[in-house]
């Protein structure tokens, strides 16, 4: 390939590569949507650390009583979400007392 081809064809991949890098970053950080999570203590706990990787909606969207959140977070820690005991204490309570079936 001649060099002007190649820099050519680097230049028309560039917005592509922006794009793909930027759609990464969004699908990675959405902002947590909070107004989803009834007051009430644990509440800004699970909205950082429940909507990182996901939206909050998937977890608003469940009904579960505390045993079987303790399930779904026990998952959460096994694909990879940092929770200490006291916060696990705290989620748990917060998602049993307000996403109960
Ligand atoms: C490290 C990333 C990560 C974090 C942090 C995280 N999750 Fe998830 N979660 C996932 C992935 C990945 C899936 C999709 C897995 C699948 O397709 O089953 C998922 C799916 C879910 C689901 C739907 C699947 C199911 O089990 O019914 C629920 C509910 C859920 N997460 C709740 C939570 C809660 C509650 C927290 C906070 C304690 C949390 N997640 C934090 C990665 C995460």
């Amino acid at each position: 390939m001649p060099p002007t081809a190649r820099v050519t064809r680097l230049f028309l991949s560039l917005p592509l590569i922006c794009a793909a890098a930027i759609s990464v970053a969004a699908a990675q950080a959405p902002a947590p949507d909070l107004s989803l999570l009834p007051a009430g203590p644990g509440r800004d706990l699970v909205g950082a650390k429940c909507g990182t990787c996901h939206t909050l909606a998937i977890v608003v969207g469940q009904r579960r009583d505390r045993a079987a959140w303790e399930q779904s977070i026990d998952q959460m820690i096994g694909r990879g979400a940092e929770i200490s005991d006291a916060e696990y204490e705290a989620i748990a309570a917060y998602l049993g007392t307000n996403f109960a079936p």
